[in-house]
């Protein structure tokens, strides 16, 4: 027997919908974004973004539901995300996936959305057939959340094997090792990519133009964090790179140049923006980027020996990063841990991760009643 579930995200500014089965094959993943929307105003808009939900979530979920070729009587379950996130966008995808459940008499799972990030990992290492070994720490680094999870795995009962038809079905559960205690990383490089004039979001830019930099050319202080060195802080790098331009006078005509010229234009492709850069900026931006990666990867490192694991997991939108990933790829295997991080498409918010989160607890019997609200703040753990 196999449980096709129906994945359904509004948490930001992303409208999806999925179809998964068995928290693990992708039917199909469907992803409306609005970065559009929300570029010239430089971040995410919270009224534009519940009005915009509104008008995709229709489409999107009859999208996926087309290209899995099933109609929503196959649908086993729908999982949607209860939070965290901004509260008029979530409200839009769980209302909708409460009325879709109510009026197919189909169970609704709540999923967290910090979960579904760390199965978007587990999906990926089906797909490449290389399974980490748990327990695992978990890396969740995006324009919203910068923290780290211990992730271990647990039996379900008897029960649920029999409902799954799987052998040994298995939930995860979660302990918070730290987190962000100002910027999300993702956060950072926006801000900054805002102070330098190099477009919205900054952090796909700013990668490809740190390629062109020289990453040892300022050393910014690494952050400290009293208390739980296993926590991050950003805002410390995002100030030293506002005063660093403010003491550079050349760099700010540059970035006014930049301003008023290519971005005024609608020219923010990193091919278009790079002939606009000095070499000192290119240098900017490639020790922000390095500062920002070795922080993280040093920091989630040190977490997985702290822990005595050997697989580091690394999801978000900032997950697509390559410094980042090429780090991971170099220091990991060197320390002794995996690195694991799901393609660039389940790195980003999507609703195949949901439906994949929401499996186990529709197999451990967490369902949603009719009292299911939406949670701007909802810890995972
Ligand atoms: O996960 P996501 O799509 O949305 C949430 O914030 O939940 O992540 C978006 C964030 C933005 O801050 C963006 O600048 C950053 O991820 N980002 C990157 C890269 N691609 C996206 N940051 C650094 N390097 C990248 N290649
Ligand atoms: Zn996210």
């Amino acid at each position: 027997m196999t449980t096709r579930i129906l994945g359904i995200e509004s948490s930001c500014d992303e409208t999806a919908a999925a179809i998964v089965v068995d928290g693990r094959e992708i039917l199909s993943s469907v992803v409306a974004s609005q970065v559009e929307i929300h570029r010239k105003y430089g971040g995410v808009v919270p009224e534009l973004a519940s009005r915009e939900h509104l008008r995709d979530i229709v489409p999107v979920v009859r999208e996926a539901l087309e290209q899995a070729r099933l109609s929503l009587a196959d649908i086993d379950a729908i999982g949607v995300t209860r939070g965290p996130g901004l509260i008029g966008s979530l409200l839009v995808g769980l209302t909708y996936g409460k009325v879709l459940a109510m009026s197919l008499g189909k169970p609704l799972v709540p999923v967290n959305h910090l979960e579904g990030h760390v199965h978007a990992v587990l999906l990926q290492a089906h797909l490449d057939k290389r399974e980490p070994e748990m327990p695992a720490v978990c890396l969740i680094v995006s324009g919203g959340h910068t923290v780290l999870y211990e992730v271990k795995s647990e039996l379900l009962p008897a029960g649920a094997a029999r409902v799954s038809g799987l052998p040994s079905p298995s939930r995860f559960v979660y302990s918070r090792i730290g987190q962000t205690r100002d910027d999300a990383a993702g956060e950072a490089y926006d801000k900054v990519a805002k102070i330098l004039a190099l477009g919205y979001p900054g952090g796909p830019v700013m990668d490809q133009l740190a390629a062109h930099g020289n990453p040892e050319a300022i050393r910014f202080t690494p952050p400290v964090t009293k208390g739980n060195p296993h926590d991050f802080s950003f805002s410390g790098i995002k100030t030293a790179v506002l005063r660093h331009v403010r003491a550079h006078p050349e760099m700010q005509a540059e970035i006014s140049a930049r301003r008023g010229g290519a971005l005024a234009r609608g020219e923010r492709k990193a091919e278009q923006l790079r002939p606009l850069c000095s070499a000192a900026t290119l240098d900017l931006v490639a020790s922000f980027q390095k500062s920002v990666t070795s922080d993280l990867v040093n920091r989630s490192l040190a977490a997985a020996e702290q822990r005595g694991v050997r697989s580091v997991l690394v999801s978000g939108g900032v997950a697509a990063n390559s410094e980042l990933r090429r780090t991971f790829a170099a220091q990991g295997p060197r320390a002794g841990f995996d690195v694991f991080f799901p393609s660039q498409a389940l790195s980003t918010d999507n609703a195949a991760m949901i439906a994949a989160a929401a499996f186990s607890h529709l197999l451990a019997g967490e369902l949603a009643d009719n009292q299911l609200n939406a949670e701007a703040n909802f810890p995972l753990a």
